[in-house]
């Protein structure tokens, strides 16, 4: 069964406060971005295919590098309807499919991305064959995930924030990390 959280009202509209209420103070503005931009292989004409694409703003970003087309794939239809609205340029495409359908995708590709979103897959294997036979030669696999640093905190007045402030200087709040605990 493949979970769809993204496409749960609540969950959807929380997602979006920490993307843009916190915007330049979430850890993907803060880490990820930046780090799995320094990983990337130059782009200009290449093919990419971006797995959990949400917003698209990675695929807007790799055509203004340069690159030819972006196929932007997420299995959340509100997911695919924002970056429809938000970051749809020429030679993008938004496309609801799954991680766990990506074999039915008919093209190759020089570069596959997928940012925070291989966490949610049960068979890693699959997904990187399927991968691999998405790929042209020489091509590149560059993907990131969630470290579960991020989802360790059990007080609901937490999560809503998942950061403290003291004098200016920005905290993720960690203690439950160690703490042993089934999985509601
Ligand atoms: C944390 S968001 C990251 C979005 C985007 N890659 C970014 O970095 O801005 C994770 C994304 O993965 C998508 N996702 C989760 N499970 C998926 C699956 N099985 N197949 C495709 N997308 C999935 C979610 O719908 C969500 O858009």
């Amino acid at each position: 069964m493949k979970q769809n959280i993204y496409d749960d009202e609540k969950f959807f509209n929380q997602y979006e406060e920490l993307r843009n209420e916190q915007k330049d103070k979430n850890a993907n503005d803060l880490i990820e971005i930046p780090n799995f931009r320094k990983l990337m292989p130059d782009v200009t004409n290449k093919s990419i295919l971006d797995l959990g694409c949400g917003y698209g703003e990675n695929d807007k970003f790799y055509i203004e590098q340069g690159a030819k087309y972006v196929l932007g794939t997420d299995i959340s239809k509100k997911m695919i309807e924002k970056a429809n609205e938000i970051n749809k340029i020429d030679g993008i495409e938004y496309k609801v499919i799954a991680m766990e359908d990506i074999s039915s995708i008919d093209k190759k590709f020089d570069v596959i991305i997928s940012s925070l979103a291989f966490h949610y897959i049960k068979d890693f294997d699959k997904l990187i064959n399927d991968c691999y036979k998405l790929l042209n030669n020489d091509g590149y696999l560059v993907f990131s995930q969630e470290h579960p640093f991020t989802t360790c905190i059990k007080y609901t007045e937490n999560v809503k924030k998942g950061h403290t402030v003291i004098d200016n200087k920005y905290f993720g709040l960690f203690s439950d990390y160690n703490r042993p605990r089934r999985k509601n």
